[in-house]
């Protein structure tokens, strides 16, 4: 089933696509290089795959009648969002039709009383929040990038907030989707829960465009709390840091953000975000939500807890341009990265452990890292047990780039060695499907069953996570 179709047959099959197309989508559907170009890569390494066709949809009967098409000639589909995902997800590895879903960006409905919001798939998060403030409400899931929520759901994003607020996973109630033969199913309700039936929300989060396209999105939403406060500690080792993270989550001090960077990783962020007045030593970057009591009471457990590790007093980033300076270099690490050595690429690990091996994971790959003689600033979740590495490499240099990939692999197989995952939030896309098959050889079986019985002619974002 996986698909067959060569690249020459594709492209026939776009040019006999083009008129029909035009004829209800006008000018939204384009074949000029650049718009190809812009839509045949993310963020990630260098793996980009032009697709024939890009088109700009409006609302879901549009959409389907799109996917109607392409099924009846076997037409690859692509979905786009923001374009800020990592790992190759929206390559047309086998050519086809990049469906931009960007102009799909209404908020469609927002309930206070009932925490929970309608959005259209490109809707991103940002443009969520600031609709959000005037009702008292914010949407917590951050993964940095201002991602469309549709991406969001799509790859089960996550980021620094998931600590306290979960993942996609947790805060999707309900989806519209178009099936790979172009019906519009809605899956899920408003409920908080439901027993009704196998759960197809969370079947289609996460599922990277290879099971249908994800066009609306049942939000969950939360209140905004009343006090925010971010601080920053700094500690002689990295253990110490990390240590300090588990006994804070194992006593249950509700931590709305912690967030580790290595010293290396503080040294390319003081010069990349001026962050002054900090040390190239192991950070954590804390937040606390909550009521003004609560929050006092949590920085005090967590300034003990620092300091029994050997941390440094508490730097308080009290008002809110402090904090947003904070968030802004941790969102910027990539850049931060990149700056290190000019001309260089950067490709990012994921690996998520149980809580209880984080501490000899990131020693392990710190230790890994050393020897490979390779720069890799490491940062992360660690409230999850999810880090990343920024392995930087010269694209002109073969042998450094298999040192990259070599590396990256190595810090996979480690997290799943100690019961982890080799992909936290970042996905699988087209970097990790070897990875996937050791970690859940028999679930891949399962998973490639279920893309056969939801889209038999293997037309959705073909060449991805499964390998079909
Ligand atoms: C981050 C993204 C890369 O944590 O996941 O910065
Ligand atoms: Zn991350």
């Amino acid at each position: 089933m996986s698909f067959t179709t060569s690249r020459t047959e594709v492209t026939a099959a776009c040019q006999t696509l083009l008129p029909i197309l035009r004829e209800r989508l006008g000018d939204r559907v384009t074949a000029s290089h650049a718009e190809r170009d812009h839509h045949s890569h993310g963020e990630g390494v260098p793996d980009a795959f032009l697709p024939d066709l890009v088109l700009f949809v409006l609302d879901n009967e549009e959409l389907a009648f799109v996917v109607r098409q392409c099924y009846r000639l076997r037409v690859p589909l692509i979905p786009f969002g923001a374009g800020t995902s990592l790992e190759g997800h929206v390559a047309a590895v086998h050519g086809g039709v990049c469906v931009d879903l960007s102009r799909m960006n209404a908020i469609l409905a927002i309930s206070a009383d009932s925490l929970d919001c309608r959005v259209q798939a490109g809707v991103t998060r940002e443009q969520l929040n600031l609709a959000l403030r005037s009702h008292g409400l914010f949407f917590p899931i951050d993964p940095g990038a201002n991602a469309s929520l549709g991406g969001m759901a799509a790859t089960r994003a996550s980021g620094t907030a998931a600590v306290r607020y979960g993942t996609m996973r947790d805060a999707v109630l309900g989806l519209t989707v178009i099936t790979a033969d172009g019906n519009i199913v809605r899956t899920g309700t408003r409920a908080r829960k439901t027993a009704a039936g196998l759960d197809l929300t969370r079947l289609f989060i996460g599922s990277e465009g290879i099971l249908g396209f994800i066009t609306e999105i049942q939000l969950r939403l939360w209140g905004q709390p009343e006090t925010v406060r971010a601080a920053v500690c700094q500690f002689p080792d990295l253990s110490g840091a990390v240590r300090t993270v588990i006994s804070a989550l194992q006593m249950g001090v509700p931590l709305a953000r912690v967030e580790l960077l290595d010293a290396l990783q503080m040294h390319a962020c003081i010069a990349y975000s001026k962050l002054d007045g900090f040390k190239e030593l192991p950070t954590l970057f804390i937040e606390f939500h909550g009521s003004p009591a609560a929050v006092s009471e949590q920085i005090v457990t967590m300034e003990e807890l620092a300091s029994d590790a050997g941390g440094s007093g508490f730097e308080w980033a009290e008002r809110p341009e402090d904090r947003s300076r904070l968030w802004k270099a941790r969102h910027e690490v990539t850049y931060a990265n990149l700056a290190l050595r000019p001309g260089c690429r950067q490709i990012g690990t994921d690996a998520c452990v149980p809580i209880s091996a984080l501490v000899q994971c990131i020693e392990e790959t710190r230790d890994d890292v050393l020897r490979s003689g390779m720069v890799a600033p490491l940062c992360g979740h660690v409230g999850d047990g999810n880090f990343h590495l920024g392995i930087l490499f010269d694209p002109s240099n073969a042998d450094e780039r298999e040192r990259a990939d070599a590396l990256a692999e190595r810090v996979a197989m480690r997290s799943i060695r100690l019961g982890g995952t080799c992909t936290g939030e970042h996905g699988v896309g087209m970097h990790r499907i070897h990875q996937l098959e050791v970690e859940h050889s028999d679930g891949v079986v399962l998973m490639r069953a279920i893309k056969q019985a939801l889209d038999p002619l293997g037309i959705m974002n073909p060449g991805k996570m499964l390998a079909l």
